[in-house]
């Protein structure tokens, strides 16, 4: 067990992006009546996704981790999570063909609930309010009564990440995500797409093997891993009383877990060393992740690693760059360098929304070009280094949201922006762009593959 740690030795450290709530006992109240609920996630499953992500550490799998920027009270219907799930799992069909390899599956949802801001007040008209953070701390209307940051929020959103993995985890066990079904969904998207033709190569690559599968007899009726998947959860562990809180002994292996889902990041803005976000971190046994951003020097990373992942454990850590796509090969490199210098095990993956946020006509968007350059600029250096591409991190929606500009399948224009911005926070991708980015993806996926394969001769 991590030394002179427990789940709650952050509360003795400094401490960034803390709300002021202004009853403390109240606060105190809901966080113990938190603590005696039961967890959302089981110690077995986080040790699942550790395991399969020291795959990708390891360079034999792949990770697509996506979701909203931050889930809504508002929004917690099935039809959002049924639409979110369907886009998810087509990307993820794609990129699994790319690759020839299994994908990790992780979403940004049940659970994703607090944001970090770059200030702590908003002002309009004259009228200064503590800034939103996120549904379980205030709620986003410019309004007193809402903006003073309540306990009771804490509790709702620990309600509303259960059932949204009630409802994910029947969709992912119980034939919703049937390879079948995922399949027919793809092909409906790349034949509605102008890009038909390119994307429908790959597709048809898809349908020709799933033919082949089913001729031999290979079928999700005698094949369980055809209609299952394994579907995991993550969020950024920002609010630190309501992890304390949901965090539990395994009792078959002693060893203390955050329960409130699979995976938790830390965020580019809460990673100081010393501070209160890395010591929560260091004490838990779920794999974790690290925002890392421009101003990340590569020895403070190591430092980083040697207190996130002293046994240097494969799966236990991934690095989620976010430079920006004019910065990748800026900061990548010496990053990925003294990894490698040093034999660390981590998984490297590509966050190429949060470094590419532009503001147009007053709303804040992402350009979709500037996204996929994010992705290639990453493949590019690791292809340099000789180091694994591992994964990509998104915002995204299953929707027909108009956040982010561009794509090719329906392009969003500036001038549209304004038709369907619904985030709560970041602008997403929605759910056309999305699978956009994995066919993308997936062909950057296969070139790699073609650069590093010795030719094979196939004889018939
Ligand atoms: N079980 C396999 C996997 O998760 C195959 C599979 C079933 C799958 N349904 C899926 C893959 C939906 C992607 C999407 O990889
Ligand atoms: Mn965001």
């Amino acid at each position: 067990m991590a030394k002179d740690w427990s789940p709650s030795s952050w509360r003795s450290k400094p401490i960034e992006q803390v709300p002021a709530y202004p009853d403390l006992g109240a606060l105190a109240e809901t966080e113990k009546r938190l603590a005696t609920f039961p967890p959302l996630v089981f110690a077995g499953e986080a040790r699942k996704l550790k395991k399969a992500l020291g795959e990708v550490a390891e360079g034999r799998s792949f990770l697509l981790q996506g979701g909203d920027c931050a889930e809504s009270f508002a929004e917690h219907g099935a039809d959002n999570i049924r639409d979110f799930f369907r886009a998810f799992l087509q990307m993820a069909v794609v990129l699994t063909f790319a690759a020839s390899s299994p994908v990790v599956k992780v979403g940004r949802i049940a659970g994703q609930f607090a944001k970090p801001r770059s200030s702590g007040s908003e002002t309009k008209d004259g009228v200064t309010l503590p800034s939103y953070r996120g549904d379980i701390i205030n709620g986003i209307e410019f309004d007193e009564s809402q903006r003073i940051p309540s306990p009771d929020r804490q509790e709702m959103a620990y309600r509303q990440s259960a059932a949204t993995l009630n409802l994910l985890r029947a969709f992912a066990q119980g034939g919703y995500a049937n390879l079948d079904n995922v399949h027919q969904w793809m092909l409906g998207f790349v034949s509605g797409s102008p890009q038909a033709e390119r994307y429908g190569q790959l597709a048809d690559r898809i349908s020709e093997t799933m033919n082949f599968m089913r001729a031999i007899g290979i079928n999700s009726d005698s094949y369980p891993a055809l209609r299952e998947t394994d579907f995991f959860t993550s969020h950024e562990a920002l609010l630190l009383g309501y992890e304390e809180a949901l965090t539990r002994v395994d009792s078959t292996s002693g060893e203390w877990y955050a329960t409130s889902g699979h995976m938790i990041w830390i965020g580019d803005r809460t990673r100081q060393l010393g501070n209160a976000h890395v010591e929560y971190c260091r004490g838990i046994k779920n794999p974790i992740g690290l925002k890392c951003g421009p101003s990340l020097g590569a020895d403070d990373l190591i430092r980083l690693i040697d207190v996130l992942n002293p046994q240097n454990e494969a799966g236990r850590l991934t690095l989620i760059t976010r430079f920006g796509h004019e910065k990748v090969g800026d900061h990548l490199p010496r990053l990925v360098r003294a990894v490698e210098r040093e034999g660390r095990k981590v998984v490297w993956s590509c966050d190429p929304m949060h470094g590419n946020t532009i503001t147009v006509n007053d709303y804040k968007t992402r350009p979709f070009d500037r996204i996929l350059a994010e992705v290639e600029a990453f493949f590019d250096v690791h292809r340099a280094e000789g180091t694994h591409a591992g994964g990509i991190h998104i915002e995204m929606t299953g929707k027909d949201v108009t956040e982010c500009t561009g794509g090719a399948a329906r392009p969003v224009l500036a001038e549209d922006l304004s038709d369907r911005y619904h985030t709560h926070c970041d602008p997403r991708l929605n759910a056309s762009q999305a699978l956009e980015l994995a066919f993308l993806t997936a062909e950057r996926i296969k070139k790699e593959q073609e650069a590093h394969r010795p030719s094979q001769a196939v004889g018939f």
